[in-house]
């Protein structure tokens, strides 16, 4: 959590770190800070809340900042210390002129600011950052050369960084290094600049060098040198990105979230058309006998999808759990197991761990992500790209449905490899084909969702329910709506409301249920409405069926094509998404930065 930046060149550093901090906001948005040096002097500047407040404050202070083409910044999700001025990045210290800005968590804070105190540090804030910078400082009392001195104080730290460092007593560099956290490292011409996510860099450069876990750069604007964790000097190979600036804009949509759900037909187009899944699932074991899927979040609720699809067309049983929980208890996987782990970012810690314990019981292990350059991906054996392009909303929309179509394509792929290529698996296959037009003709005509999301923003109560592959939707459209709307919201398979839920239920509570007629569950699903419907609840139906009957039964009908039960998630998502986003708007809430969340999650 956090995202960070560190810029040198020859032009003034301000605007390049405040555009990057921009593009990184989706880590965190609680406070920020940079750091420049400014006629060989050291200045920090802080500010609590969003980034704007941080620029409002440079703005004041631009004449004392006319000569700074070096500096570093951050955008802070506070874990130690609430967000305010003194918390926020960057941190210094009393040993050296240095500052710092850090990406992750450092366990083992509490020891060490003992033993820092002894040695004359003094703290100002919360954090466990300012440990690093006096850690730091204190190992630059003893070396006097800053990169050695972040070696060697690194090598205390247990947990998760990425860290950039500037040195008054040396203003032309930026020190960088990074251990279980995000950090790249940008080649421009005559400039160079690090930051947590492609974003922050791809304004000045598409030539990128991926630093790996304790691995330490010195960046000047001419050249950046890489040393491993003995001080030795490494060969790291300059990737180039293929990443067009297009995709950061809103590209005329009011919010990133509207216009990542319009993007939804067209990625799942891309994935039904390629050929990825093969082409990367090759020579897969033939041992597995059991799968489990790992994942938090939107990414679990695609995974309990899957269960549903997988053990459908395939003979394998599955489990789908949540990372966190995965981690602390004696869980089955063994050597026969193919563990499924889900990440849109690729830097969740809880799955992350999860990856790398089954690695560890030499599971097989599948990563889907929509970030091959991420953390997670070294505990793959087989990595699937899910290609939504960047994410920049903290709800995800998007990437949930380009997960969905990868496990689906997975699943076929799976069956296919059992010699299963059964009639329900040709038939899963040709209905996949039909989701991209059929999410098109809800997200052509969406007046009608947004009229009813109107309509029920008043209520601070919700309930969904449905039954088969769609409890992962319910859950999934719970969730959109808690995390932008902060309205109350909770997901039940339907056979569930009458063994306790039933009792919340009241004219107060809108129940929003997804029925696909075709379903074996169907007729035991309106049951269960018409059972709210007698406690009073307000009904809404999200549905393909043209039952006239159901006009008397429900308040209002949010009517989708015609769609097999099978693949309908792929469908039913959209106007739930929409559902959250158009109540959201109309409560006029911060929809792409939701309080108290970020965007990837990399803390336990
Ligand atoms: O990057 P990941 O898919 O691992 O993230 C998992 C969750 O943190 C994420 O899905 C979260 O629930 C989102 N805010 C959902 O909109």
């Amino acid at each position: 959590m956090c995202g960070i930046i560190g810029y040198i060149g020859n032009n003034n550093c301000i605007l390049h770190l405040t555009n990057g901090l921009k593009r990184l906001e989706y880590r965190g948005y609680d406070s920020a800070g940079i750091a420049i040096i400014n006629n060989k002097e050291l200045k920090v500047y802080k500010e609590k809340g969003k980034l704007q407040n941080l620029i409002n404050l440079l703005n004041e202070k631009r004449n004392e900042m006319s000569n700074s083409n070096i500096g570093i910044g951050h955008i802070r999700w506070a874990t130690h210390g609430i967000p305010n001025e003194i918390n926020a990045h960057p941190h210094t210290t009393n040993f050296a002129p240095i500052a710092i800005v850090h990406n992750g968590i450092i366990e083992n804070y509490k020891e060490l600011k003992e033993d820092l105190i002894t040695k004359g540090a003094i703290f100002k804030s919360e954090t466990d950052t300012e440990v690093i910078a006096h850690l730091i400082g204190y190992e630059y009392t003893q070396t006097k050369d800053l990169k050695t001195a972040v070696i060697n104080a690194t090598k205390q730290l247990k947990g998760a960084y990425a860290l950039c460092i500037i040195n008054e007593n040396n203003p032309n560099e930026i020190i960088a290094t990074k251990r279980f956290a995000p950090l790249i490292i940008g080649k421009g011409n005559n400039e160079n600049i690090i930051g947590s996510d492609i974003p922050a860099i791809i304004n000045i450069t598409n030539k990128v060098i991926y630093l790996d876990d304790n691995e330490t750069a010195i960046i000047t604007k001419e050249d950046i040198k890489v040393y491993d964790s003995n001080n030795n000097i490494i060969n790291k190979n300059i990737a180039i990105l293929n990443i067009k600036e297009d995709n950061l804009n809103k590209d005329g949509y009011k919010h990133f979230m509207l216009k990542e759900i319009n993007e939804q037909p067209n990625i799942i187009r891309n994935l039904i058309n390629s050929n990825i899944v093969k082409e990367r699932i090759k020579n897969l074991p033939t041992n597995i006998n059991n799968i489990k899927i790992i994942a938090c979040g939107t990414s679990l609720h695609a995974g309990i999808i899957a269960k549903y699809i997988i053990e459908d067309i395939t003979s394998i049983p599955v489990e789908t759990e949540s990372a966190s929980e995965y981690i602390y208890r004696k869980n089955t996987t063994n050597k026969n197991s193919l563990v499924i782990g889900i990440s849109q970012s690729g830097e969740t810690a809880d799955t992350i761990t999860a990856l790398r314990q089954a690695k560890e019981k030499n599971a097989t292990t599948i990563i889907i992500t929509n970030r091959e350059d991420s953390s997670i991906c070294k505990y793959g054996d087989y990595i699937l790209p899910i290609n939504a392009g960047i994410e920049i909303s903290v709800a995800a929309t998007k990437s949930y449905t380009a997960q969905l179509i990868t496990l689906y394509l997975l699943s076929i792929h799976l069956s296919e490899l059992e010699n299963k290529n059964d009639i329900k698996t040709k038939e899963l296959k040709s209905h996949l084909n039909e989701i991209p037009n059929k999410m098109e003709q809800i997200l052509n005509n969406t007046n009608i969702i947004e009229n009813i999301a109107i309509k029920l923003s008043a209520y601070k109560d919700f309930i969904f329910i449905s039954r088969g592959t769609n409890i992962g939707s319910s859950m999934e459209g719970a969730l959109k709506l808690k995390e932008i709307s902060y309205i109350n919201a909770t997901a039940y398979p339907a056979g569930e409301l009458k063994h306790g839920p039933i009792a919340l239920l009241d004219e107060n509570i809108p129940l929003i249920a997804i029925l696909i007629p075709n379903h074996i569950t169907y007729d035991k699903l309106i049951s269960n409405c018409q059972e709210a419907k007698a406690r009073k609840a307000k009904l809404i139906a999200i549905t393909s069926s043209n039952d006239e009957t159901l006009t008397n039964l429900f308040d209002y009908i949010i009517q989708i094509p015609e769609i097999s039960e099978n693949v309908s998630p792929l469908i039913t998502c959209i106007p739930l998404q929409l559902i959250a986003y158009y109540i959201a708007n109309f409560l006029g809430k911060d929809v792409d930065q939701p309080r108290n969340l970020a965007k990837s999650v990399t803390v336990e």
